[in-house]
């Protein structure tokens, strides 16, 4: 599978972390040591964060993307925000389906499949999240759990949508834990989600990017970023702080 052919991206979930004043402050870290960074450099924020970054991020190549949007445009979804809501402030990028979403929010694939749906609809690009937890992983249904994931998330998609969508692999049992996937896991994983879209896409599989994520630091960057279909990274913790961060992207 011809890697070349993807771009490669590195992006930051920030998750409940940061202040607007404080995510101003890392944007402007960050951006004059990536301007030639050779690969897309992504910082999904909070929702009250998003306009300090966009004032931070602008005329740098750091894109600021959100970290979820709501299926419907607009109405009574207390808490939530539309797709189009995001669009409107020039926020052209989200995260849907993050584990910690699916764990702790009710998040189904049904949901998912509604929010990536609704996302692609008003143009933005997708960051797909999809993995196992441990239990589903002793269990040996990893591929059948992330075929499902990722077709459910998926279907409806058009070839000429899917441009618009990079899938993240994160492990459950790797997020925040300092355990990271090995090399074969990683490589497997992917091979088989490459694998699922081919069944369900004719062509634009072979440039969409598929990144890894779950406890991603400058210490194992390198190796993961080196496997061969590892098109980028999902980064959580380390991409709060702009040293981490950028070591990450330098690797
Ligand atoms: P982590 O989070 O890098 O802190 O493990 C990754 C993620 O949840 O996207």
């Amino acid at each position: 599978m011809n890697k070349a052919l993807r771009k490669a991206v590195i992006a930051g979930n920030w998750k409940m972390n940061k202040t607007p004043a404080e995510a101003k402050e890392l944007i402007a870290a960050i951006a004059p040591l990536v301007k030639d960074a050779g690969c897309e450099v992504v910082a999904c924020t909070p929702f009250v964060d998003l306009s300090a970054a966009q004032e931070a991020a602008q005329g740098t190549n750091i894109q600021i993307g959100a970290e979820n949007c709501h299926w419907e445009v607009s109405g009574a979804y207390t808490g939530e925000v539309s797709a189009q809501m995001l669009t409107s402030m020039g926020v052209n990028i989200v995260i849907i389906g993050h584990s910690e979403r699916r764990q702790y929010f009710g998040e189904t694939d049904v949901t998912v499949q509604k929010r990536v749906r609704a996302a692609l609809d008003a143009g933005m690009t997708v960051i797909l999240c999809v993995g196992e937890t441990l239990e589903q992983r002793e269990q040996g249904i990893t591929s059948e759990l992330v075929a499902m994931q990722t077709k459910i998330a998926l279907c409806g998609v058009s070839e000429e949508e899917l441009k618009r969508v990079i899938i993240a692999y994160e492990p459950v049992w790797a997020i925040g834990t300092g355990k990271t996937a090995g090399p074969a896991e990683i490589k497997e994983a992917h091979e088989l989600i490459r694998g699922d879209l081919r069944t369900m896409f004719a062509s634009a599989c072979t440039e969409l990017p598929i990144l890894y994520g779950g406890s991603v630091k400058p210490s194992n960057a390198h190796e993961i970023l080196g496997l061969d279909n590892v098109d980028g990274v999902l980064v959580g913790g380390a991409s709060l702080e702009a040293k981490s961060f950028l070591a990450i992207i330098n690797s």
